[in-house]
């Protein structure tokens, strides 16, 4: 599976990862969620892994087995996953946001299931969610920590341009940018991407497995780190 740096390139190395999608409750039975199967931060995991790191993995209503060796840590919204990355990535050397945060959430969660009253349907009011990617590159800097953070984007047009202003704005060292649309991405096994570095650089990963783009990331992560 690996083409990436030596094996064991990572020892001693924690890192985290989040994975998956959020589920912000509008009632008991009900959510608001996106389609992110959890496959590339999985294969983020395993490959971490595989090269010696001590993982922590949040996952995000994944349904797929655990990755062996690695600590899951499983969450439902937003808010549960902002806490469980701030708790889980004070020591950690290297942290990758691969899950899907929903921006928004219901601004009230029903006690109840919503039923049909016979009229028009009430709309549901929205707030927005705090962006834990933002918050983890606030907190690395301020505590000076020299920790790596990457942040994945999914884009439909102006890839590059869009990608370029929110490695920008979230503050990230890394961010993986993905062409979405057209069948692409999302609940596949392959994926392709460009990765987009802090320090101008950018990086095309080619067509193939979830598996190789993740050794890629933990190469370009691997050069980042410093001793
Ligand atoms: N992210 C996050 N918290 C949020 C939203 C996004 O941590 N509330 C993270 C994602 O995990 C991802 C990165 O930020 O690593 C980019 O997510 P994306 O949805 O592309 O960015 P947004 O800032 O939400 O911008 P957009 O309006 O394009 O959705
Ligand atoms: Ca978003």
């Amino acid at each position: 599976l690996r083409r990436g740096g030596p094996a064991s390139d990572l020892a001693g190395r924690h890192v985290v990862v989040s994975a998956g999608g959020t589920r912000e409750p509008i009632d008991p039975v009900r959510f608001l969620g996106n389609r992110s199967s959890g496959r590339q931060g999985y294969a983020l995991a395993a490959t971490a892994v595989a090269r010696g790191a001590s993982v922590t993995l949040v996952a995000a209503n994944v349904d797929l087995p655990d990755p062996a060796g690695a600590d899951v840590r499983r969450v439902g919204s937003a808010r549960e996953l902002r806490a469980a990355m701030l708790a889980e990535t004070t020591r950690a050397d290297a942290v990758v946001m691969a899950a899907a945060v929903a921006d928004f959430r219901p601004e009230t969660v029903a006690t109840a299931k919503i039923k049909k009253s016979g009229g028009a349907p009430q709309p549901i009011a929205l707030a927005e969610n705090p962006d834990v990617l933002a918050e983890l590159t606030r907190e690395r800097d301020r505590t000076a920590s020299g920790q790596i953070i990457v942040g994945f984007a999914a884009e439909t047009d102006h890839v590059l341009e869009h990608g370029r202003a929110k490695l920008a704005r979230k503050g990230c060292d890394l961010l993986v940018v993905n062409q979405v649309g057209e069948g692409r991405a999302f609940g596949t096994a392959d994926n392709q991407a460009v990765v987009l570095g802090a320090d101008g650089s950018a990086t095309d990963i080619p067509h193939g497995p979830k598996e190789d783009l993740a050794d890629r990331v933990w190469d370009l992560v691997r050069e980042r780190l410093v001793r």
